[in-house]
């Protein structure tokens, strides 16, 4: 059956577990062939790609730093000899250092510098890299929060910051690269229970539940599915959007 991303390549970052590994799934389930990276959870990673497989599409997993400024040519060099090209672009892969105020005595600066070489300059990095090989209808998503739009506690200052600074670079390369239909969006998802949440949920105010107007946590298949909206060929012009899909954090 065609499906609507058959004959397509994702690379889906930060795909081992999480919002990543839903989004590859999801991603192989309309046909893409998927790859995913991860930095330190091989085990993972190789149990997302048999699940991959499984769904009879081609799926590889690389182990990359994207904290690393040279690693992104390198990544999307191997994903154009494995899978022979790059389509869409899935900006997942992400750390969260949150719970001490910018004033904090024992606030780790360098931790929040590694944060925004990660979150913003390895995002920046693999848009570079990609759109050197992106076809005509080329798909960059970036996945954001929306604390880079409504800084709603205190304690996340350079996590919301780093987010928000992908906002304006995807709009900007919306821009640029609109002439080459080739589409530049970012999903800002609210809290989702996945690792990342679980490691600063008793640093976080117990009413970030309460600033979520659905009451619950988004469910990282309800990202995934506005993700794999912007990759198919009705999302082609949209493009230098945010989408939230954050259960009315930002209402
Ligand atoms: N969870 C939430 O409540 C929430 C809310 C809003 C936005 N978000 C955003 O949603 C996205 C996914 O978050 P999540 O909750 O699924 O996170 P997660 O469960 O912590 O998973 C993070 C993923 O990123 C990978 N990763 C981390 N550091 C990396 C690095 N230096 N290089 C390459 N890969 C790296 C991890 O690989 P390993 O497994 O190898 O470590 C893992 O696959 C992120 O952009 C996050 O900022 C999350």
């Amino acid at each position: 059956m065609n499906k609507n991303l058959s004959g397509k390549v994702a690379l889906v970052t930060g795909g081992s577990r999480g919002l990543g590994a839903a989004t590859a799934a999801a991603l192989a389930e309309q046909g893409a062939d998927v790859a995913i990276t991860y930095v330190a959870s091989e085990e993972k990673a190789f149990s997302v790609v048999s699940a991959l497989v499984n769904k009879g599409v081609r799926a590889i997993a690389i182990k990359t730093d994207q904290g690393d400024p040279d690693g992104a040519e390198l990544l999307i060099r191997e994903v154009k000899e494995k899978l022979g090209k790059l389509d869409i672009l899935v900006n997942n892969a992400a750390v969260a250092l949150q719970g001490k105020n910018i004033d904090a005595p024992d606030i780790d600066n360098a931790a929040m510098d590694r944060q925004w070489a990660i979150n913003t300059m390895g995002v920046i990095a693999n848009i570079r890299a990609a759109v050197k090989v992106l076809p005509e209808g080329g798909r960059i998503i970036s996945v954001g929060s929306g604390l880079g739009t409504r800084v709603a506690f205190p304690g996340t200052t350079d996590y919301a910051a780093s987010k928000a600074a992908i906002v304006a670079y995807s709009k900007g390369a919306a821009r640029d690269l609109g002439a080459r239909g080739i589409t530049v969006n970012v999903v800002q998802a609210g809290l989702m229970d996945t690792d990342m949440a679980s490691e600063s949920k008793d640093k976080l105010p117990p009413i970030i539940m309460e600033s979520h107007a659905i009451r619950r946590y988004v469910t990282v298949e309800e990202v995934a599915a506005a993700i794999v909206f912007l990759a198919g060929p009705d999302a082609s012009s949209i493009t230098g959007s945010v989408i939230d899909v954050n259960g009315g954090f930002t209402a």
